[in-house]
């Protein structure tokens, strides 16, 4: 089977194609025939070393297919069913090996790309609205990069829990996209000061909660788009990592909250994450929640879809096809 490798961290020139044997499951865990493998930042993190592990490995953490065998004691899942999965290490693959436990099935209704699609960025856009600062009626979030793949289902989901919604946005583009998944307010934060933009949308009360996935370039302003004691939820470095910020702060800018999650610790077993995919699953199926696949690319051409997302080019879902 062909894999994507990572044997030196770098650019792109470190991807490389090679062939493995088709690795067999062992207890609780069962091989997929991958079908659509999810591109997202943590891999060009993975790719470049600014997480670290052990080195080979075969990079990518989402995607979706068809189970072919099963080791012992697997209960889940079994062979010919379609399912989909998030967080284990492995899929840009032919075939990938997962824990049972991860594996949802996909449901008639949810063709198997659009599963492969919404598993990271849908389940973080459940987590941040419905847990991580659970949105309610009437309530007013402002979402950075809105016509991205993550921000088009925040706004979808804070829309669906009855919140204002203002979005930021690059390009003429993505202010469409941020529309049509429902932002009231659309601000385009390359070119006006979104904190003079916020504040006046707010009548200077400020927003309950920013969701920010660009870090070092939108930070500082999300502060002081915040009413008092609101919620800063920095979930994301697509600009760069945000400095450490000194604790004063948060009593200075009005007693506000600082959090900075990961999937993970939002999808820590089964329930959770049976909770989280079966309702984008549901919302999906019933034509609720829209998940747009922006391009696709075939696994050959992984480096080329690196280059998309680090070139701020996504408007939705990358996946590569092997
Ligand atoms: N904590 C978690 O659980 C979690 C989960 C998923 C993703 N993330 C993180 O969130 C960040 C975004 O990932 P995503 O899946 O949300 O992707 P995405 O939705 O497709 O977001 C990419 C968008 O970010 C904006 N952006 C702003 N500055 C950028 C820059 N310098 N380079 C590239 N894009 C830039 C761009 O929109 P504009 O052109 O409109 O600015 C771009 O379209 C990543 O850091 C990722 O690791 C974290």
């Amino acid at each position: 089977m062909k894999v994507v490798r990572v044997h030196e961290y770098g650019g792109t020139e470190v991807l490389k194609h090679e062939e493995m044997p088709v690795p067999e499951p062992r207890e609780g865990e069962a091989r997929v025939k991958v079908e659509a493998i999810g591109v997202n930042f943590i891999d060009i993190y993975h790719r470049i070393g600014r997480y670290q592990g052990a080195l080979p490995f075969t990079l990518g953490q989402e995607a979706a297919g068809t189970v072919e065998a099963v080791g012992p004691n697997v209960t889940e899942v079994k062979p010919g069913e379609r399912v989909a999965y998030a967080s284990v290490q492995g899929a840009y693959a032919d075939y990938a090996i997962a824990p049972a436990w991860r594996l949802i099935s996909i449901p008639t209704g949810v063709d198997t790309k659009q599963a492969a699609a919404v598993m990271i960025q849908g389940m973080t856009a459940h987590y941040l609205t419905l847990s991580t600062y659970p949105l309610k009626e009437g309530e007013t979030a402002l979402v950075h990069a809105a016509g991205g793949g993550t921000g088009q289902l925040l706004v979808q989901l804070a829309k669906r829990g009855g919140a204002r919604v203002i979005g930021t946005v690059s390009t003429e583009e993505k202010a469409k996209l941020a529309r049509e998944a429902g932002a009231d307010e659309v601000i385009f934060y390359t070119q006006t000061d979104f904190e003079v933009e916020v504040k006046r949308l707010t009548n200077n009360t400020g927003v309950d909660v920013v969701y920010d996935s660009v870090g070092k370039d939108t930070f500082d302003k999300s502060l002081n788009c915040l009413r008092r004691r609101g919620y800063m939820v920095l979930y994301g470095a697509s600009s760069g990592a945000v400095p450490p910020l000194d604790p004063q702060t948060l009593n200075a800018k009005g007693s506000i909250f600082l959090t900075r999650p990961f999937l993970g610790h939002y999808t820590a077993d089964r329930a959770e994450l049976l909770w989280r995919v079966n309702d984008l699953f549901t919302w999906m199926a019933a034509g609720e929640l829209k998940v747009r696949i922006d391009k696709t690319f075939s696994l050959a051409a992984a480096a080329e879809a690196h280059h998309y997302l680090e070139g701020r080019q996504s408007k939705g879902k990358i996946l590569l096809i092997p």
